[in-house]
């Protein structure tokens, strides 16, 4: 059996009690940290100094998802952090590969992020400069949407591609994960679920994680 990675989104939590809601989720893969600049989506969130402070004091490493434009510029900032891991737009960079290795070089996982209208073609021959690839399966911005079915084709492609290259290439689905919708996902090949609401809304985060679990495991 592959086991999957469950990624909650700080998006949900309390924001003025971070450290307490990284404790919440300790058991988890990896928290989810929803970098947004009011540009490349209409809503803006935390920046590289909170970041940064997350990072100190998460007890698991740091899954950083960034909404932001120009990637190429503020991306590697992230990864000096000393983040596990980096995820851009696609959208948002004018050179992906100089931006995938550059991440890279500093010692972070690199993850590139498509909306839902984005196709995944143009980019299955920079397959091996990624470590993660995140197929959004809703429109980025919010959390709390639903979840788009419409995306289960790119995912299905996207997993055939990648298992047909051979590059170890990582598939994360965000928005609108729940423990019913997480089935699809898995079925259609993502491993690693980024879930906000469905981890924070839930009396007992660590009892979800473990639901999210089982359910996304194959
Ligand atoms: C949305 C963010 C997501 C969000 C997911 O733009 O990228 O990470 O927090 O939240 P849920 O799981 O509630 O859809
Ligand atoms: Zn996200």
């Amino acid at each position: 059996m592959t086991q999957c990675c469950i990624n909650p989104s700080i998006l949900s939590a309390d924001f003025v009690n971070l450290e307490a809601e990284l404790q919440r989720i300790s058991t988890a893969d990896a928290v989810h940290v929803d970098v947004m600049d009011n540009h490349f989506v209409p809503n803006l969130t935390i920046g590289l100094p909170v970041v940064q402070r997350i990072q100190a004091v998460s007890p698991i490493p740091l899954d950083a998802h960034l909404m932001i434009a120009d990637a190429d510029r503020w991306a590697p900032g992230f990864a000096d952090a000393g983040l596990a891991s980096v995820t851009f737009h696609a959208e948002a960079s004018i050179a992906p590969v100089k931006l995938a290795r550059e991440l890279r070089t500093r010692g972070s996982k690199a993850g590139m992020a498509l909306r839902p209208a984005t196709p995944v073609e143009p980019y299955l021959d920079m397959l091996s400069e990624l470590d993660m690839l995140l197929i959004m399966t809703v429109e980025p911005g919010f959390g709390g949407q639903a979840f788009l079915d419409l995306t289960l084709p790119k995912i299905r492609r996207a997993r055939a591609a990648i298992d047909g290259s051979g590059a170890g290439v990582a598939i994360q689905v965000d928005g609108g994960i729940t423990e019913e919708t997480i089935v699809r996902a898995a079925e259609a090949g993502a491993t690693i679920f980024v879930a906000g609401s469905a981890v924070y809304g839930a009396d007992d985060p660590a009892a979800a994680i473990e639901r999210l679990r089982v359910q996304g495991s194959r």
